[in-house]
């Protein structure tokens, strides 16, 4: 098939890369030039493992360019993906003029009958209004809009894309849904399970299913508390939960509250959604307020494991992405822990083996180190936010060596506890018993 996919960014590329890998024929529209010049010399915009390598080789095959003009829509393209971002407007609701402005740009230049699929993260009705505007922009044109949420994670979005738990596509008639069923088919014949639904009902699945998630976290971390103040392991009370079937595993680790572009985004405007609906989410609003405060709350344990006072204490803080196999810096919880301990009096030294160029842009008055052993030099506590797998092999003994103080703070429960106690240090775990 081929497709236009409108929207560069994290969701755009990689669904335009393993949409070509599957064999589609995808030109990928941005209107940021520069990015699209970036692109066409091969420079990828973002981290993502095995992205780089699978947009060369789908570019070096043809199948796969870059443009930041909309082509001309002629007949052999099959559909137009919209990939555009949603940001959060200053009510917390998602802010659609991108979607829109690209809606109108597609029904002026379309010259059949389009098919519209939108991969952007969106509140339930936006299809509806996305529909109604291509109508009114071209009467008589008949524009099919479905909605194709995706489920990616960053760091692991080709293999979930590639390998989905499930494809939902929501589109009342059934050339749409064969439409989408020939574009996964290749999935669906390695046993993906391709759902349809209704539009609204697909919109609300990726909505409902970022709330529900970030529920998990934000229940494992209130349990995390729970533990400390009893003096039991919430590691073995999350597996102890995981293995009910009825709960899962997954998403009940415990940490220092989750961060990303999209639980915090996401869960804000399933509330506004809901509350212009005259719906209440109490439950969803008092996850938005409990990982709020439980970022907030990651800087006092600093202080707590320093006896109180971080006036003049340097802290070397290991990680700062919102998780690991990332260069995103939006919303981490590092953000929020730096600042607290700016706040508080302390220096603060930073390590992160992907995402140093994005923090530069959000933090100020911080040491930037090279590495982590110059990140913990002279420090007078090490505090990993963020479980960066190469930081599992730190030798405890020689960080030991480096800093002022031995006293570290797992806010991930990622370091070998003992490797640190057997070097000297005092350790401080997220709901573990000291
Ligand atoms: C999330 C969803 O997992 C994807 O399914 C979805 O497609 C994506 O949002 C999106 O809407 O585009 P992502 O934000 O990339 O993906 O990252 P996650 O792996 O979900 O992690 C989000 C945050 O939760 C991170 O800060 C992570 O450290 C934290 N987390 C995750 C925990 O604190 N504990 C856990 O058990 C799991």
């Amino acid at each position: 098939m081929r497709l236009v996919i409108i929207g560069s960014g994290y969701v755009g590329l990689v669904s335009g890369a393993c949409l070509a890998e599957l064999g589609h024929h995808v030109m990928c529209v941005d209107n940021d030039a520069s990015k699209v010049e970036q692109l066409r010399a091969g420079q990828i915009p973002i981290y993502e493992p095995q992205l780089s390598e699978m947009i060369s080789r789908n570019v070096a095959q043809g199948r796969l360019g870059f443009t930041s003009q909309l082509p001309a829509l002629s007949k052999e393209i099959h559909a137009i993906m919209v990939a555009v971002g949603t940001p959060p407007r200053t009510n917390g609701s998602a802010d659609l003029s991108a979607i829109f402005a690209v809606a109108q740009e597609v029904a002026a230049k379309a010259v059949h009958p389009q098919m519209v699929i939108i991969k952007s993260t969106v509140p339930v009705g936006t299809g509806d209004s996305v529909q109604a505007l291509m109508h009114k922009a071209r009467p008589g044109m008949h524009f099919s809009v479905i909605s194709n949420p995706e489920f990616l994670r960053e760091g692991s979005a080709i293999d979930d894309f590639m390998a989905p738990d499930r494809i939902v596509v929501g589109a009342g008639d059934e050339t749409a849904r064969n439409t989408l069923r020939a574009l996964y088919a290749p999935l669906e014949r390695t046993g993906t399970q391709v759902i349809c639904m209704g539009r609204r009902e697909a919109e609300l699945v990726k909505c409902a299913a970022n709330a529900f998630l970030a529920t998990k976290i934000a229940f494992i971390n209130e349990m995390a508390d729970l533990c400390e103040a009893v003096g039991a392991d919430v590691e073995e009370v999350a597996h102890g939960i995981g293995l009910d079937e009825r709960i899962g595993a997954a998403f009940l680790q415990a940490g220092p509250g989750y961060g990303g572009s999209c639980f915090p985004k996401d869960t804000t405007a399933l509330q506004a959604i809901a509350q212009e609906h005259g719906v209440n989410l109490r439950l969803v609003e008092t996850v938005i307020a409990s990982n709020e405060a439980r970022k907030r709350s990651m800087g006092r344990r600093i202080s707590k494991a320093l006896h109180g006072d971080l006036t003049g204490r340097v802290v070397a803080v290991l990680g700062l992405t919102f998780k690991p196999d990332t260069d995103d810096m939006r919303d981490s919880p590092s953000l929020a822990l730096i600042d607290a301990l700016q706040r508080a009096g302390a220096t603060v030294q930073v390590f992160d083996p992907q995402g140093m160029n994005r923090a530069r842009m959000h933090l100020h008055d911080v040491h930037f180190a090279d590495n982590a052993y110059l990140c913990a030099e002279g420090a007078d506590c090490i505090a990993l936010a963020t479980h960066w797998p190469e930081f599992a092999t730190l030798d405890a003994e020689r960080l030991g060596q480096l800093v002022r103080k031995k006293v570290l703070v797992d806010l991930r429960n990622f370091l070998d506890p003992q490797a640190f106690l057997n070097a000297g240090f005092a350790v401080h775990a997220i709901g573990r018993p000291p």
